[in-house]
């Protein structure tokens, strides 16, 4: 056999370029991507007819929590590295960049990636990687910077809110200068804190306790404070940083200013701000829990509508999906644990926060229909790959360069619109916020360095567990720092 796998009669989507393309490839790697019908006699091991369906490169995830220890003391991750990737695969998306959270009681980085490879080393159906969470910026854990980009991490993520996370601004100073010599990418949670504590006290006065009342908790001022703050500090710094799960307009107005006068500044939004507003949280009884993350879906659709221009125009360089997955109903942890007899319907500030969506991300996005889709593949795919040191291994077609990971959508004639429901998806969590909703596409396949894990009309999901690996990744190639020469304080 010449090739192993071909994929013919597609319409070939990159971030750059669209075409009637038919791809061949070899081993793990794109071969060929050639005009439709120009490949000629050729021999292949196994043949996909992408039937005239899109065929982009396999979805990337930046922004996923798998198998995190209950960090923010409340409760575990629902899904492990098993589950979670398997609900990716199964989406669409290839590659996972997850979290190796470091305890504020453990000052070392290095030990929690050891610790964070340990649990995802063999268990994977996708290819993985880990952005470092420094909760602990102390002097051991700054030191180990170097280490890290020897270890193939190219990126950190800080809080400015939960206590057991965040850090003082002189911390994020400290992270900042030595991301800037290690050239790291810093992901930031820019969320005050003390206005969502503040403001948590003021609702139990009033004994306010409703899932509702998370999104009250955490108003939009909180938001457009801290990313107002992050932006500060990194340009004082000069250093390029990445404002994680936007949702407020607001926010998003402060970064495409900074982002107008030149500065490194990037940001990510997520699903479930498209998607949700503070009316999912307010339903009868406890339902609302189901749609509490943090920054919390705004206030409707004006809002939606500023998130998706800021998708179309570049303010957003990622949609990531923040899949953050805690079960609603579960005797132990979840439900039971934040309703009691003191709370009989649960206080909002003991439910857990994030969402599930790792499997939905890329097909809620493309039913909606709203980007074109050389900015779909960008946003779902290529600048992740980019930003994060992975391209174009991942997040393109090249020949020669990229792995063989390719996700394949129906053509319109042969899909049928379906309602979404959680028993539909591959994850460990009994719900998803999105259940009930009409989808217009679903991934047919998906593709992994050129084995297919994922048909979905051919047996569904057929990829294995430990054949994800492990991706070291390199710079950026889309950010770095505005002036090359090192930074003196004595310039200001
Ligand atoms: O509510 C959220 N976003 N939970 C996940 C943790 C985080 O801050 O990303
Ligand atoms: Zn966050
Ligand atoms: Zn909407
Ligand atoms: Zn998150």
């Amino acid at each position: 056999f010449e090739y192993d796998l071909l994929v013919l009669n597609g319409l070939v989507v990159t971030h750059d370029e669209t075409g009637e393309f038919d791809i061949a490839v070899k081993g793990s790697k794109i071969a060929k991507v050639v005009p439709r019908g120009s490949l000629g006699e050729v021999k292949s091991k196994k043949t996909i007819d992408a039937k005239g369906g899109v065929v982009m490169p396999g979805g990337v995830d930046a922004h996923v929590h798998l198998d995190e220890p209950a960090l923010f003391g409340k409760g575990e991750s629902a899904d492990n590295y098993e589950t979670g990737t398997r609900s990716a695969i199964c989406g669409g998306t290839t590659t996972l960049i997850t979290f190796a959270p470091q305890r504020k009681t453990e000052p070392s980085l290095l030990a929690a990636l050891e610790a964070t490879h340990a649990r995802a080393r063999d268990n994977c159906y996708s290819d993985y990687s880990f952005h470092l969470i420094c909760s602990n910026a102390g002097p051991l854990a700054i030191s180990e910077f170097s280490a890290l980009r020897q270890a193939g991490i190219s990126s950190l993520k800080i809080y400015m809110t939960y206590e057991a996370l965040q850090l003082a601004d002189s911390e994020i100073l400290d992270v900042l200068f030595e991301a800037r010599k290690q050239k790291i990418v810093t992901m930031i949670h820019a969320e005050n804190g003390a206005i969502i504590d503040w403001t948590i006290k003021k609702l139990e006065e009033k004994n306010l306790f409703a899932p509702k009342y998370h999104v009250t908790s955490h108003p939009p001022v909180a938001e457009i404070e801290a990313t107002y703050r992050a932006i500060s500090l990194s340009s004082f710094i000069d250093v390029p940083i990445l404002i994680v799960h936007v949702s407020s307009p607001s926010a998003a107005k402060h970064i495409s200013d900074a982002q107008k006068k030149g500065l490194p500044v990037y940001a990510e939004t997520c699903p479930q701000y498209l998607f949700l507003t503070r009316k999912d949280l307010d339903k009868p009884g406890f339902e609302g829990a189901k749609c509490v993350c943090s920054p919390p879906p705004r206030e409707g659709e004006q809002d939606h509508e500023v998130i998706w221009r800021g998708l179309e125009n570049g303010t957003f360089t990622v949609l990531s999906s923040d899949h953050c997955p805690f079960l609603y109903d579960n005797s132990e942890i979840g439900k039971k644990s934040v309703i009691s007899a003191e709370y009989p319907n649960g206080h909002f500030k003991y439910i857990p926060n994030g969402c599930p969506g790792v499997e939905t991300r890329m097909a809620l996005a493309l039913s909606a229909n709203r980007l074109k889709l050389q900015k779909f593949v960008e946003v779902t795919s290529t600048n992740a790959a980019k930003l994060y040191g992975l391209y174009p291994r991942k997040g393109a077609l090249i020949p020669g360069e990229s792995d063989a990971d390719m996700t394949i959508w129906y053509a319109e004639k042969e899909m049928q619109e379906f309602e979404l429901k959680n028993e539909m998806l591959h994850h460990n969590v009994d719900y998803t916020p999105y259940e009930g909703r009409t989808l217009k596409q679903w991934p047919r396949y998906t593709v992994l360095r050129g084995e297919v894990v994922w048909a979905r009309d051919d047996g569904g999901l057929v990829g294995k567990k430990g054949f994800g690996e492990f991706l070291k990744r390199d710079v950026s190639s889309l950010a770095g720092s505005v002036s090359q020469e090192g930074w003196d304080v004595e310039r200001f």
